[in-house]
């Protein structure tokens, strides 16, 4: 069968975009990296595409000063030239436009290191700590206009520990990123995530694990 082609898009280290290359590393797996496009030229990302073998480019939004629709249709060309079926945006730190994103629309992924709808935007540890929740986590998520909304695939969530600072609490939720990324891109190329109205529903999903109480009684 045809893998499935995924564009990544990311502006720096890429560990997640690691993980994406690691699992398509698998003869089995059903995608494959056919571009890795970054904003940043410097962005270690791109070394770990190179390192693999995988193709990169870069387009810069400071080359389209003050036209985002120009920056935008440069990297829409790039993944079109390439082939690219699904994008995958991978700790990419500038917001789409909602033309990018209708064009792309149920083909565009996000990974957010929260539980959406809680903790949307930047520093989602520290305000997740700040609110002394139970349990945080992080999303995959199809993407609409709005930051960090859309249809969810997949979640995990990890306790907060009482020793925990955000760096501790990041550490833990980034391992989680890298588990599920691969995993909703495997469901979405196997055609098992169907976006229904504001929600997916994964096919042959059924729920084996009990609920997880934090603090243990
Ligand atoms: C991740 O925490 C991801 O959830 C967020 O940006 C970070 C990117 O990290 N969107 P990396 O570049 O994948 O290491």
């Amino acid at each position: 069968m045809a893998r499935l082609k995924i564009g990544v898009l990311i502006s720096g280290r890429g560990s997640n975009l690691q993980a994406l290359i690691d699992a398509c590393a698998a003869p089995d797996f059903p995608a494959e990296i056919a571009l890795v496009l970054s904003n940043k030229a410097d962005a270690f990302g791109l070394e770990r595409a190179a390192k693999a073998g995988v193709p990169g480019a870069v387009v810069s939004h400071r080359d389209f000063p003050g036209d985002k629709q120009a920056f935008e249709q440069a990297m829409d060309a790039k993944l079109r030239e390439a082939g690219v079926e699904l994008v995958c945006l991978a700790g990419f730190m500038r917001l789409l436009s909602p033309w990018f994103v209708e064009q792309w629309r149920d083909r565009l992924i996000n990974i957010h290191p929260s539980l959406l709808p809680s903790f949307k935007g930047l520093d989602t540890h520290e305000r997740a700590l700040a609110a002394g929740v139970r349990f945080h986590g992080c999303t995959v998520h199809y993407v609409r206009p709005e930051m960090d909304e859309g249809p969810i695939i997949v979640q995990a969530a990890v306790p907060v520990l009482p020793s925990d600072d955000a760096h501790a609490l990041g550490d833990r939720v980034l391992d989680s990123e890298h588990r599920i990324y691969p995993q909703a891109v495997r469901l979405i190329a196997e055609g098992r995530a169907r976006v229904e109205g504001d929600v997916v529903v994964i096919d042959g999903a059924v729920p084996t694990q009990p609920s997880v109480i934090n603090p243990p009684a």
